[in-house]
């Protein structure tokens, strides 16, 4: 049981960068967090974060072959521009949750389109650093379901 989380661009700011939209914890705050919960689950948690865009799109493609069940994505501004990142998780046909921390919809009305929601199992926006963790329970239970 293996689940992949993406971060993408300007996400290793985290805990300096805007702190009144992303909060006060760091990246590495929350992958260890995610990590711990995955480990405690019995599942292994892989965190990737990038600012370049080939190399989440290359992240993805490999998860193709490396047991990865689901993936945990926040594309970050991508998320309202690319469409190769789409592509590559429309291909992989991955099972994913869309991530922001921040309400993107209460923002500016360039962050209102989502180049992946339609794609997504779910999305969850406006509610920090937990929001991962909650998309972390959701990959566990549709990766082990419970009877
Ligand atoms: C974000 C929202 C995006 O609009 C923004 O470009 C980000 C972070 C979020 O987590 O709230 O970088 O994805």
């Amino acid at each position: 049981r293996k689940i992949l989380v993406l971060h993408g661009p300007n996400l290793n700011l985290l805990g300096v960068r805007e702190p009144q939209h992303y909060g006060a914890d760091t990246l590495a705050d929350i992958n260890a967090r995610l990590v711990e919960i995955g480990a405690q689950q019995g599942a292994l948690v892989e965190t990737f974060q990038s600012n370049r865009e080939y190399e989440l799109i290359d992240r993805i493609h490999a998860a193709l072959s490396d047991g990865t069940g689901f993936i945990v994505i926040n594309p970050a501004a991508f998320t309202h521009t690319s469409v190769a990142l789409r592509d590559a998780l429309a291909g992989v046909k991955i099972p994913f949750v869309e991530v922001h921390l921040s309400n993107v919809h209460a923002r500016e009305s360039f962050r209102h389109h989502s180049y992946f929601s339609d794609l997504a199992i779910g999305v969850i926006c406006g509610l920090g650093a937990k929001g991962y963790e909650y998309a972390l329970a959701h990959a566990l239970e549709a990766l082990n379901p419970t009877p």
